[in-house]
């Protein structure tokens, strides 16, 4: 794999940063910056329709629809909102229904423009909604989450959970544009930035080792939630973001290495039931287990494993994996969308700033999970 391209300067709080998805004509912006809601230029230039329905939850609700809603009214004519319940455990089928049954019960026609309101599960569930209602209606990712303004609001993946597998239901489908507004952090708990930092952290191993260096020596400003260090954290996670699904939108290749710790932190949110562990912790987590199974193949030097769990600690993710028993891992994992032909395929680091996809013998695997879950190898 070619390097990442190189980041720009560092990045002032108050100046806006634009972010470019390159795909011929699905391709947008991501804009990333402080005060975006209530800026009029955030939303000018959308696609034109009779209607804009905001996808939001009753946690982001109350402290951000009504400044969205007011800068829509400017573009639309109606602008509705649908309120789902929060959580992970939510992002199904039966509440996914409650956006039809609004757009239905209210006519809204093919032109109607989604506003997705939220973090990574009101995102995924819009776009899902969004690529589905009459065939495919445009949407606009309006990320609230570190996770969702890092990732899930940038590269057109949208789904729902099957109870036997995470994301297993869903569609490519691209947003016409991004909007960031790093103010929306201000209240975010805090254990939801630290979820965030796990996909932050995934992109230095994967494609920016300088990154890696960058965010041990600026870790503590983003837990502070210092704006210049978010603002940085944002775009170059995008930036590298952007240029992974600029070369492969359809995750035929490339694009696995954002699943770097997925496969086992996707085996414990199934395995516990969603929402039991933030996704952001379970990343983290896996990629503890994913470092360790990089240096168990010779990929990466051991002194790879305890620089990741520093790390991940630091950002206040936990280090040790749930005991599911070995057997129900690697059942779990043989479900992962990278298995092929039930073989299990990890995203490992084979360099710093370098990924790809590696099989790993089941024994090997075990012993990974003895020493980070205490499971019996
Ligand atoms: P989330 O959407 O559940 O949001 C986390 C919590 O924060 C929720 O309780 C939410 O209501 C609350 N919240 C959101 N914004 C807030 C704000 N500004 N202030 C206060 N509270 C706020 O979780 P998440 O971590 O954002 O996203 C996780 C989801 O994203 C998972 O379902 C995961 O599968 C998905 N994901 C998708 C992709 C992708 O490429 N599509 C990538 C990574 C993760
Ligand atoms: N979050 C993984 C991806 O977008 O491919």
């Amino acid at each position: 794999m070619t390097a990442a391209p190189t980041p720009s300067n560092s990045v002032s709080p108050t100046q806006t940063q634009t972010v470019s998805i390159a795909l011929d004509q699905r391709g947008y912006d991501i804009v990333i910056g402080s005060g975006l809601l209530d800026a009029p230029s955030s939303w000018l230039g959308l696609p034109r329709a009779a209607a804009a329905v905001i996808v939001t939850n009753d946690t982001v609700a109350p402290l951000y629809l009504q400044r969205l809603r007011t800068q829509l009214l400017a573009h639309y004519p109606r602008v509705d909102a649908v309120l789902l319940p929060d959580g992970e455990q939510y992002k199904d089928w039966a509440t996914l229904n409650r956006v039809f049954d609004h757009l239905l019960a209210s006519a809204s026609d093919r032109k109607t423009v989604l506003f997705a309101l939220g973090g990574g599960v009101i995102g995924d569930m819009t776009g899902f909604a969004a690529a589905i209602y009459m065939r495919g209606v445009p949407f606009v990712q309006v990320p609230t989450t570190l996770l969702a303004q890092v990732d899930s609001s940038v590269g057109g993946k949208t789904a729902i959970n099957h109870p036997l597998g995470k994301n297993m239901l869903g569609a490519f489908y691209q947003p016409v544009r991004v909007i960031a507004d790093l103010d929306t952090l201000d209240t975010l708990p805090a254990r939801e930035l630290s979820a965030g930092l796990a996909e932050v952290i995934k992109y230095g191993p994967i494609a920016d080792a300088a990154f890696l260096d960058w965010l041990e020596l600026n870790l503590d400003a983003l837990l502070a939630r210092d704006k210049a260090a978010l603002a940085y954290a944002v775009k170059r996670c995008c930036e590298i973001k952007a240029w992974v699904v600029g070369q492969d939108e359809r995750e035929q290749g490339l694009r696995a290495i954002l699943n770097f710790g997925h496969t086992f932190g996707h085996a414990i949110e199934t395995g516990l039931g969603y929402g039991a562990w933030l996704h952001g912790e379970a990343v983290g987590c896996g990629m503890v287990m994913a470092s360790d199974l990089s240096v168990r193949l010779g990929l990466m030097p051991a002194e790879f494993l305890p620089r990741m769990q520093r790390l991940i600690a630091r950002a206040g993710l936990p280090v040790v994996g749930p005991d599911l028993g070995a057997e129900r891992y690697l059942e779990l994992m043989r479900v992962d969308k990278k298995s092929e032909g039930g073989a299990i395929r990890f995203v490992l680091i084979e360099g710093l700033g370098r990924a790809g996809l590696h099989a790993a013998p089941d024994e090997l695997v075990a012993e990974v999970l003895a020493s980070h879950c205490g499971v019996s190898a």
